[in-house]
């Protein structure tokens, strides 16, 4: 299946901003590429613009896309198993799934990115995690640390838990945090322990390029 699910080390780390990055550099090069959110909380529909799933709508070059993208929005700013109940909602992971499955049959010759929500154990319903959706998946992973102090071990524990399930890691993007230690140093101090992941830094700043992650993606067969 072509798909690349992108999740992180935590929430508000940089996979919606990494996300765009990559669609705007694999559409450059030509490639087909499709965005999915399973689901969004904290999404408010006066504040639309600002969402995930409009930023990657916007990244696509379809700024109508926002439902289609992420068909499951929810307005308050928690676990999206918990902003769903807020509104009579239960949510099931094999719908999340077979909707991913779906979108990334219709993509022909292409990619899917399906960006999770949290991070890599974040809970996407009340039994089921991120983890649990990328393992029913069998997609790779996009990983995407910030690079504060700290950020190491939280990088090395996302990777065991992606390796428990079995899943093959792409890449990992380290996308410069505010305040943060310098980049390329941390990166620098991360990379021996990464057992040959290839790692992609994203400095501060407003458009990343991401022509190099894309790049690998195409050489390695992750994107086609
Ligand atoms: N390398 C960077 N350069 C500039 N801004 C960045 C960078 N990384 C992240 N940001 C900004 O930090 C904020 C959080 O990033 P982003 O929304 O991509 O995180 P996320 O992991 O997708 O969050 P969520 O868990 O809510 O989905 C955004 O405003 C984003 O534009
Ligand atoms: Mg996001």
């Amino acid at each position: 299946m072509p798909a690349l699910f992108v999740t992180g080390t935590g929430t508000d780390i940089g996979k919606t901003y990494v996300s765009c990055a990559l669609i705007r550099a694999l559409k450059a090069k030509g490639a087909v590429v499709d965005a999915f959110k399973p689901v969004v909380s904290g999404f408010d529909p006066k504040d639309a613009a600002a969402s995930d799933p409009a930023r990657l709508a916007a990244a696509l070059g379809a700024p109508g896309d926002v439902f289609r993208i992420a068909p499951r929005r929810y307005l308050a700013p928690l676990s999206p198993n918990i902003a769903a109940r807020l509104e009579g909602d239960t949510l099931r992971l094999d719908d999340m799934v077979i909707d991913a499955v779906a979108r990334a049959a219709e993509i022909r010759d292409g990619l899917l990115l399906v960006e999770g929500a949290g991070g890599v154990m974040s809970p996407l319903t009340d039994d089921k995690t991120n983890l649990d959706m990328v393992a029913a998946l069998g997609a790779p992973v996009l990983l995407v640390a910030g690079s504060y102090l700290g950020t190491i071990s939280h990088v090395l524990t996302a990777l065991v838990a992606l390796r428990a399930a079995k899943t093959a890691v792409a890449a990992v993007v380290m996308s410069e945090s505010l305040d943060a230690p310098n980049l390329v140093q941390t990166a620098e101090a991360l990379k021996p322990f990464l057992g040959g992941v290839p790692l992609f830094l994203a400095p501060r700043s407003e458009t990343w390029d991401a022509g190099a992650l894309a790049d690998h993606l195409l050489a390695s067969g992750r994107a086609p």
